[in-house]
């Protein structure tokens, strides 16, 4: 990757003095050094001594004061804070100062300086003091032991393998380095899916390891523990949290691990959810649970996040009372103020789970006296899997800006944070899910996500504008049009996403028990899970309204609960979350919702469309290799989103029976289905579910093949865009050969690695020829050679008119 220039506007130091000798500090010098010197050019030393040409300062302010004059710092700083600013010091050039409350609040203040410079602003007037929105500021990771990571899109763990950390920690460093940049604090490197094998004594040793490659970044780690462990690996014949041969155990067990890794931050607790065991197992409380492992922990001053995301998942469909939604309220608003003060309530933001669009969660405004904190996923896990370009940040900041009216004026971030109840922990947890790919997300904008959370939780205050922005300018450098570009489609891609998934607060709409990629738009119903949307031939909608349906509006204040439970003042964007509405209700818009579904499907893939045109006229303003790559990724994501728009407007059409006002849904101008055409070799098969295909089928090549799909373009001649709709399953990678008249012919493998060995919304893609002259009766021919298990399945080609050229004759 190129370095990024930027030139300073002030002197360039020659040397960074540091004040003091802790690892973090040396750290924070380095950076300097590193960072500077990268986007200037210079070569910067690092020394206890300035030279004549001016310097970089950094250290404790206590420190600081005692080694140079400056201008106007402030008296003290929070251990965390920094003031970063610009002195003019006798006999040297103007020097440069970053002052940390702390070392680590030096560490802060370098990246912060790092930042300023690559953005390319004014130094010559620099004097800002910056302290953090909240003390805990923490990554979620949920890797396995195994070195899988749950709801992880960017490769394997860079923790563990085998049972055991990996014998390479550097990349491990480097995340911490990362996360460190943004100001998160602590990382919680095992999965909550807990493996009890973490706390182990042959284990602590390892887990030390890792501390110590955190530890120079001022990020402590944490683990995920199994509730059970005191039977699992303690030998206990009990994990009864009130009994005291529990009670030991658990004090034996940080003892231990706090022998091991003196500076740990925690532990995380998922129990009495999806499975995991808990306090309900001896009819104990959640606060019993966390109070029980809080006490083993407070000599250490460690902490424990127990998570609120606790339902049952084998709630009763048939009734409609029943509510996954109010789990989380309900069984936690009873225990407020009887948590100790080192137990943190780990609330997810919604109600549900990560879905495109959620209300925020009420338990928010329910704990007065119990500290808690908010739990983001920056992993897109239904988001699009990094696959999909999805911004989150304007998400978590509604989110946030959220006001709950719990006590007077309580927008979440206020609530989060500690700060209105004057709790005295708070703040903000992250699901990354990094893993060892070059992109550490997999993808390249993906990692906007993990910069926002981190300057989010820094500062909530800041704008998903200004986040773009800053991430743009420090990712691709400050060419204005780069920069536009950009943040351009960072923002548009959340409203985007929403737009072709599931609008209206239907949640995703993607399939709940398969992988939570492609649409599935029956699997959350008819089970257990509680994902409901409640479509039936007439309407759609979980009634959650306190008048006749589940009463979760009831668990707002009444403020919030009377704007939800009345149709008139429901927002549209949460109404189908909220209450269940005929087809042809009419929305806030004055649209139905049958004809706001159709419509949104198509605007948003023409939003994805236009990022895909935006993105190629920077082409050489970028990188080539990051240029290709986000081609790519929006080229697919293009054609995945018309997979949703025609699975959703399909399924909703043939349900409901209203045709689209626009005629566009349910017809397809320029589709060959495969089925249709011309077939040596391949036979149809019927795909599930039905939607997810052109008329509900492909075909499929059982021989060794290869296998011929033909047919003739009936349409004028011109110049055409040919997109092949085939299915890329993860068994195997089939070869395709497209014959188009006598003058085309291409050739691909499906061999990316979708999540799913069948054809479906998940394995859906295309391949697109652009610009190909054809003639009236051209005739098309794909090969489909299969690999494996893997049939070379082919759903559709679709020959559309290249914009803005007119076809002629025949
Ligand atoms: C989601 C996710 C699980 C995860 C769970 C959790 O349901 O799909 O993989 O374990 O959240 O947050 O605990």
């Amino acid at each position: 990757m190129p370095a990024l220039r930027s030139s300073l506007n002030v002197p360039v130091p020659t040397v960074v003095v540091v004040a003091g000798d802790g690892d973090v500090l040396k750290s924070a010098a380095a950076e300097l050094a590193r960072g500077i010197g990268g986007m200037t050019g210079r070569e910067l030393a690092v020394g206890a001594a300035p030279s004549s040409g001016g310097a970089v300062y950094v250290g404790t302010l206590d420190r600081i004061r005692t080694a140079v004059r400056m201008a106007s710092p402030p008296a003290d700083l929070d251990p965390e804070a920094f003031w970063i600013g610009i002195t003019h010091p006798s006999g040297i050039a103007p020097s440069l100062v970053v002052a940390g409350g702390s070392d680590r609040g030096a560490l802060y203040g370098a990246f912060a300086l790092l930042r300023e410079i690559a953005q390319g602003h004014d130094l010559s007037q620099l004097n800002r003091t910056e302290a953090p929105s909240a003390p805990l500021r923490w990554t979620d990771e949920w890797d396995n032991m195994d070195g899988s990571i749950e709801r992880g899109y960017g490769g394997r763990s860079v923790f563990f393998d085998d049972n055991h950390v990996v014998p390479d920690l550097t990349r491990a460093g480097e995340y911490a380095r990362l996360l460190a940049s943004v100001g998160i604090n602590a990382c919680a490197v095992s999965s909550v899916n807990a493996n009890p094998l973490v706390i182990t004594d042959a284990f602590l040793p390892e887990l030390a390891r890792v501390a110590a490659a955190f530890r120079p970044w001022g990020v402590r780690i944490a683990v995920s523990i199994d509730f059970s462990s005191p039977k699992r690996v303690g030998g206990l014949d009990t994990f009864d949290p009130l009994d005291p041969k529990v009670t030991a155990f658990w004090k034996d067990r940080a003892d231990a691990i706090y022998r091991a890794v003196p500076d740990l931050a925690g532990f995380v607790l998922k129990a009495d959810s999806e499975g995991r065991l808990g306090p309900s197992a001896y009819g104990r409380t959640h606060a019993d649970a966390a109070n029980a492992i809080a006490r083993a922990l407070a000599p250490h001053d460690g902490v424990i996040f127990y998570r609120g995301f606790v339902y049952d998942h084998h709630m009763d469909w048939r009734n409609p009372k029943n509510d996954r939604a109010r789990a989380a309220w309900d069984n936690f608003h009873d225990l407020d103020g009887k948590f100790d003060d080192n137990v943190i309530l780990q609330i997810k933001h919604g109600p549900i789970d990560f879905q495109a669009r959620e209300p925020v969660s009420p338990l928010f405004g329910a704990l007065k006296a119990t500290n808690q904190s908010i739990e983001l996923q920056i992993t897109q896990e239904y988001t699009g899997q990094q696959r999909h370009v999805v911004f989150l940040v304007p998400m978590w900041k509604e989110v946030l800006d959220f006001d709950l009216q719990a006590d007077g004026s309580t927008p979440v971030s206020a609530l989060v944070t500690g700060e209105h109840f004057k709790r005295p922990l708070g703040g903000f947890v992250g699901v990354s899910n990094v893993g060892d790919s070059s992109t550490w997300l997999g993808s390249d904008f993906a990692m906007a996500n993990l910069y926002g959370f981190g300057r989010l939780a820094w500062n909530p205050a800041l704008t998903p504008e200004r986040i773009a922005d800053e991430w743009a300018r420090q990712t691709f450098g400050n060419d204005p049009k780069v920069v536009e570009t950009t943040s351009g489609i960072l923002l548009g891609s959340w409203p985007a996403y929403e737009h072709y998934t599931g609008p209206l607060g239907t949640q995703t709409l993607t399939d709940i028990t398969g992988p939570h990629y492609g649409p599935g738009i029956e699997s959350s119903e008819n089970n257990g899970w509680g994902q409901w949307h409640r479509a039936d031939r007439q309407g759609i909608g979980m009634d959650r309204t306190v008048a006749t349906g589940t009463g979760y509006i009831g668990q707002y204040s009444p403020p919030v609960a009377a704007i939800y439970e009345s149709l008139k003042s429901c927002p549209d964007e949460l109404l189908l979350f909220m209450h269940h509405v005929p087809y042809a209700y009419v929305l806030h818009s004055g649209k139905t919702v049958i004809q706001h579904f159709y419509d949104s499907h198509y605007q948003g893939v023409d939003e994805v469309a236009r990022f895909l045109e935006r993105w190629r006229r920077l082409k050489g303003s970028v990188d080539d290799e990051r240029y290709e790559r986000v081609l790519a990724a929006l080229e697919y994501q293009e054609g995945h989103a018309i997979v949703w728009r025609d699975a959703i407007n399909s399924y909703f059409l043939k349900l409901s029976g209203i045709p689209d006002a626009t005629g566009r849904a349910g017809h397809f101008p320029g589709r060959y289905e495969a089925e249709a055409m011309r077939l040596e070799g391949y036979t149809p098969i019927d795909v599930t579910p039905w939607e997810t295909a052109g008329a509900g089928k492909a075909v499929s090549c059982a021989g060794p093949g290869p296998c011929r799909a033909s047919f003739k373009f009936d349409g004028a001649a011109g110049k055409y865009d040919v997109r092949v709709r085939y299915f890329d399953l993860n068994t195997g990678a089939s070869t395709f050969v497209l014959h188009v008249g006598s003058k085309t012919s291409e050739r691909w493998k499906a061999d990316d690695r979708f999540p799913t060995k069948e054809p479906n919304g998940h394995s859906s893609t295309w391949h697109v020829t652009h610009a190909v002259e054809l003639s009236h009766d051209d005739v098309i021919v794909i090969e489909g050679t299969p690999d494996g298990a893997e049939h070379a399945p082919l759903d559709y080609v679709e020959i559309l008119a290249v914009k803005g050229h007119r076809s002629v004759g025949p």
